[in-house]
C-alpha cells in the first residue's frame, strides 16, 4: 500500500492517467464506481478476500463510506485483523460459526463457537475505537438473545439473508424492540448463484405485478421494499447499468396496498448454510444452526 500510494501521489502530481491492477482486477474500479453512483456502504469479509482492494480503493478515491468488515467466529483471529481496521468503520462476526487458528472457512475446518469469548474481543475493538460499531451477522433471535444476555457492548447490527421471499418477520421484530439494525444481504435473492436453492425473488410474480404497477425493474421493487421495511440492501453488481438501477430508489416508494402485497409470498430461506452441518463444528442439523428458523 505504501508504494502504491507513492505511485497515485506521483501520477497526480504529473497529470498522468492511473491505471492499477490487484489480485481482483474488478475490486477497485467496481468499488470506484459503486461510489461514483452514489453508494456509501461496502461490505467486505475476510472470507471474500475483498479487505485488502477495497481498502485501497477507500484510501484513494473515496470518502464517506459505511464499510463492514466480518471476522470468522474466532477470538483468536481477531490479534491480527485489529491491524487492518483502521478504516474500518463497522465489524461484525460473519456468522455463528468458528474456524481452527490460522484456516480459511471450510467444512473441515470448523470447530464448536464460543460466542460469549468472541464477543468480548469485539468488545475491546469497539473499546479502543478501531471500530466504530460492532455487530453480528446471521443470527438468529435466539442467538441475538443469548448475546444480549452476556453483552456488555450490545451488537449494533446484524446483517441477515433477508428479501421478499425470507423476510425475518420474527428476527426485524425483535431487532426492532432491541435497537439492533438489520441489514440484509442477498437482497436480490443472489440470483445466479451456486448456494442459492430455491424459488427467484426478482421472478417471484408479486414482486413482478408491484414493479408493473410502479413502472419500476423487479430488482428496484424487491430493494425498496427492504428500504421501506428499515433494513439496509447490500445488493451487489459487477454491472455499471445495474449498479445505478439499484440505487435508484429512493424518489419513489411502494404504496401501503401494494406493501401489503408482499405478505402473501411464499417464505424459504434461501441461503441455508449447508455447508456447517459437520461432525465437527457443533451444528448436527440445519435446525441447530438456525435454531428452527428455516
Ligand atoms: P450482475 O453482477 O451481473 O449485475 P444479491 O445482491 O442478492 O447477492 O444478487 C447479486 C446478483 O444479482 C448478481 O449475480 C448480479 O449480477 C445480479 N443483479 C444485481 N442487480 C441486478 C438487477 N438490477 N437486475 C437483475 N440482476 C441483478
Amino acid at each position: 500500500p505504501g508504494l502504491a500510494e507513492q505511485r497515485v501521489q506521483d501520477c497526480r502530481s504529473a497529470g498522468v492517467h492511473l491505471s492499477v491492477f490487484c489480485s481482483d482486477p474488478l475490486l477497485i474500479p467496481l468499488s470506484y464506481r459503486e461510489k461514483k453512483a452514489g453508494y456509501r456502504h461496502i461490505d467486505c469479509a475476510a472470507a471474500y478476500r475483498n479487505e485488502k482492494e477495497v481498502g485501497l480503493a477507500l484510501k484513494f478515491f473515496l470518502r464517506m463510506v459505511w464499510l463492514s468488515e466480518k471476522i470468522c467466529l474466532s477470538p483468536l483471529n481477531c490479534g491480527p485483523l485489529i491491524m487492518h481496521l483502521k478504516m474500518c468503520q463497522r465489524q461484525s462476526i460473519h456468522g455463528p460459526f468458528r474456524i481452527k487458528k490460522g484456516t480459511m472457512m471450510s467444512p473441515e475446518n470448523l470447530i464448536p463457537t464460543d460466542i460469549p469469548a468472541t464477543w468480548g474481543a469485539m468488545e475491546k475493538l469497539y473499546d479502543s475505537g478501531k471500530a466504530r460499531a460492532i455487530g453480528v451477522s446471521n443470527f438468529s433471535c435466539k442467538k441475538l438473545d443469548d448475546l444480549f444476555a452476556i453483552a456488555r457492548v450490545p451488537p449494533a447490527v446484524n446483517q441477515v439473508e433477508c428479501h421478499p421471499v425470507w423476510q425475518q418477520d420474527k428476527l426485524h421484530k425483535l431487532c426492532q424492540s432491541k435497537g439492533v439494525h438489520l441489514s440484509a444481504f442477498s437482497p436480490l435473492g443472489s440470483p445466479g448463484s451456486q448456494v442459492v436453492n430455491g424459488p427467484s425473488v426478482i421472478n417471484n410474480p408479486i414482486v413482478v405485478s408491484v414493479a408493473e404497477k410502479l413502472q419500476k425493474t423487479p430488482a428496484q421493487v424487491t430493494l425498496r421494499w427492504g428500504i421501506q421495511m428499515g433494513h439496509s440492501v447490500l445488493p451487489k453488481s459487477a454491472n455499471e447499468a445495474r449498479i445505478k438501477e439499484n440505487i435508484s430508489i429512493f424518489d419513489w416508494s411502494i404504496p401501503e396496498d401494494l406493501m401489503a402485497k408482499f405478505s402473501e409470498i411464499k417464505q424459504v430461506r434461501l441461503l441455508r448454510a449447508e455447508f456447517a452441518v459437520h461432525p465437527q463444528s457443533g451444528y448436527n442439523t440445519l435446525e441447530d444452526i438456525w435454531d428452527g428458523e428455516i
